[in-house]
């Protein structure tokens, strides 16, 4: 791991109009940023203070690093600030939900009191299953509202949900379910998907074998006639939603319990279940919504994310709810039925935050400035990005054409591991393309080398955060080593494992990940996950994986297979193993190239040096080889 070298910046500068930044939430940036420094409880205090609690805190902090506790002693549930609070009060008609499915006319439209009372149904009735605080229900479901109030359920009675992406195969799904113990399954028959149907409930029956902890599975039937359920395991979802009773109190939950388990690929190994807990995530994700999207209440807010990643966690469910927001999903994919479909829901529905992906924005820049022309999106307040680096040219493309020269764009960094935003450049700031921004009020990050010392401007170095937070994760699910090692690699700091550079002015680029994790549009993979998935199969001596640059996706994954004796390299031998990929993993991970190779680059000690691999292939210096077995 290279740990500094220098960094060429270019900047360019695009201010926004003064009048966004008078009339933002968080108004004087540095002013903010000041404040909190000079109190950090006190800051993170005054917006636990906005939300409602059964019980305040005795220390809003307790930090014996690496184990951070946040609102020591409060009560809460999420879900009273995020339904009972509206619903029972002035927001009761206000629309919390709009669904929109992949055909025109295909919308379901949820007002805050109706969400409330679903979800209050579906929890008593999970309470009637036998399912109790501390449960872990895994959720593998479309994008529809009924996922939604499953998982907020889960939340108020405090089982732990674990949700699994869709586009995840089998063996991830069993992976997913094993490590995190889970009691229920939540699916549906089937999710839709550019016009054809994605069997979910097929893999699930798959994943739950060798699944012992799996006591029942619940079917979103959504498809006509919808499958026979095995009456010993499998239940229709809407007869579970009608045994519940009407109303279901909000279990009072510690702010220390978990609130959810979310995996994410990690270097070596399995992946990781990140856990968040109720407290410190709530007022992250609260805070981040409001001030960060500086959502205010006539807002029509649109996460393209799938409630399977955290962004979704954080920005389609729980931030846009806290606040009281009106939340847009849907089903629909960017390029179906045309490349302008999302463009016109933008205008069918009014949407005023739009938050999307780099791979989208450069999808939508390839396809051309006619589809979104063609529609009128003049509702749009602020547009954001999130997954990996925002380019300057899609960066360009996106405040021009989508933002008409006056939306702010808001490039926010943050992980799994972080639970909210933490980098990004406030609205109503000078923005520069190509970097994120700084550290939002509350966040303590910067740029270091391996040692921990800060490098100069334009210097590239380690991204790490100094301070902790509340959105911070709590554990990695059955493993702490692993969750020690993100505080203890660098001089006690939180390190993310992205490679970053900053400027003069303190304004952070972030350049990529510093491991072994490819980002393939926007979606984290472990070579180590897509490697284990390759050598699976029978014809597979050894594996290895590097991303490669591409110019929709940001990357995608080479593989470089050595075969058993007796197997003959064919091309029909390579759509194996990339049918073997999808259906363990998912869609996400197939490789797009595989070579067959004789040998893998080791080091002495047996470790696989992609990086040689990588210089290979795409002709540029390995750097150090002087570990490399001859
Ligand atoms: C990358 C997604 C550059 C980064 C919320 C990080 C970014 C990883 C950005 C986390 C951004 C996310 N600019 N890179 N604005 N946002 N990343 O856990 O490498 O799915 O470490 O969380 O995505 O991905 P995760």
């Amino acid at each position: 791991m290279s740990d500094s070298f220098d960094v060429k910046l270019e900047e360019t500068v695009y201010l926004p109009d003064p009048s966004i930044r008078d009339q933002s939430w968080i108004g004087d940036y540095d002013a903010e940023y000041q404040r909190f420094l000079r109190n950090p409880d006190g800051f993170w205090e005054g917006i636990a203070d906005e939300l409602e609690w059964f019980r305040k805190w005795d220390h809003v902090k307790k930090w014996n690093p690496p184990y951070a506790e946040w609102f020591t002693n409060a009560q809460l549930n999420i879900t009273h600030n995020c339904l009972d609070r509206h619903a029972t009060g002035e927001r009761r008609n206000k629309v919390a939900l709009i669904w929109r499915g992949e055909k025109e006319g295909q919308e379901r439209v949820l007002t805050y009191r109706q969400l409330y009372r679903q979800v209050m149904r579906f929890a008593s009735a999970l309470t009637k299953m036998g399912i109790t605080k501390g449960d872990t229900v895994c959720l593998y479901m479309p994008l529809v509202p009924e996922h939604i109030v499953a998982l907020l359920a889960c939340a108020r009675i405090g089982a732990v949900h674990n949700i699994v992406y869709g586009g995840f195969g089998a063996s991830a799904l069993n992976a997913r379910i094993r490590d995190s113990g889970a009691k229920l399954v939540i699916t549906s028959d089937v999710g839709y998907r550019r016009g054809k149907r994605v069997a979910l409930k097929a893999i699930v029956d798959e994943a739950v074998v060798n699944a012992p902890t799996v006591e029942k599975i619940i079917v979103l039937r959504r498809s006509d006639p919808g499958p026979e359920l095995f009456s010993e395991m499998e239940v229709d979802f809407y007869e579970v939603l009608e045994s519940g009773d009407t109303t279901c109190e909000a279990a009072v939950m510690d702010a220390e319990d978990p609130l959810f388990i979310l995996y994410t690929s990690g270097t070596t190994g399995q992946p990781k279940g990140i856990v968040h807990t109720c407290g410190g995530y709530m007022v992250g994700a609260y805070y981040t919504t409001k001030y960060v999207f500086d959502m205010k209440e006539n807002d029509v807010h649109w996460c393209t994310a799938d409630p399977g990643w955290i962004t979704g966690h954080s920005y389609i469910v729980y931030g846009p709810l806290s606040v009281g927001a009106t939340v847009l999903i849907t089903e629909t994919v960017p390029d179906y039925p045309d490349p302008g479909i999302f463009w016109r829901i933008v205008e069918d529905f009014g949407v005023t935050i739009f938050y999307t992906a780099p791979t989208a924005i450069r999808m939508f820049m390839r396809v051309g400035e006619e589809w979104p022309n063609k529609y009128n999106l003049d509702s749009l307040r602020i547009i954001g990005s999130v997954g990996e680096p925002l380019n300057p040219e899609a960066f360009e493309w996106y405040y021009r054409v989508i933002g008409k020269n006056r939306c702010p764009i808001l490039d926010t960094w943050w992980q799994t591991e972080t639970g909210m935003h933490m980098i990004t450049t406030m609205v109503g700031e000078p923005m520069k393309p190509g970097f994120a921004g700084r550290p939002i009020p509350g966040v303590v990050a910067d740029v270091v080398d391996a040692q921990g010392n800060p490098v100069e401007p334009g210097t590239g170095g380690l991204l790490v955060i100094k301070e902790p937070w509340p959105a911070q994760m709590r554990a990695v699910n059955n493993d702490d080593a692993r969750y020690r090692a993100y505080w203890e690699t660098i001089n006690g700091y939180y390190t993310a494992g992205d490679l970053a550079v900053k400027d003069e002015d303190g304004y952070i680029m972030v350049l990529g990940r510093s491991d072994d994790i490819i980002i393939v549009a926007g979606h984290n993979l472990g070579t180590a996950e897509v490697e284990s998935a390759l050598v699976s199969h029978e014809a597979v001596a050894e594996a290895a994986v590097i991303g490669i640059p591409d110019p929709v996706k940001g990357q995608t994954v080479k593989a470089f297979v050595i075969l058993v004796n007796g197997y003959t390299p064919t091309d029909k031998l390579k759509s194996d193993l990339t049918y073997h990929v999808r259906m363990g993993i998912g869609p996400i991970a197939m490789p797009s190239a595989i070579d067959f190779v004789d040998s893998l680059p080791k080091t002495r000690s047996g470790k696989i040096m992609r990086r040689v691999l990588k210089a290979q292939e795409l002709g540029i210096d390995p750097g150090d080889i002087s570990t490399l077995e001859e």
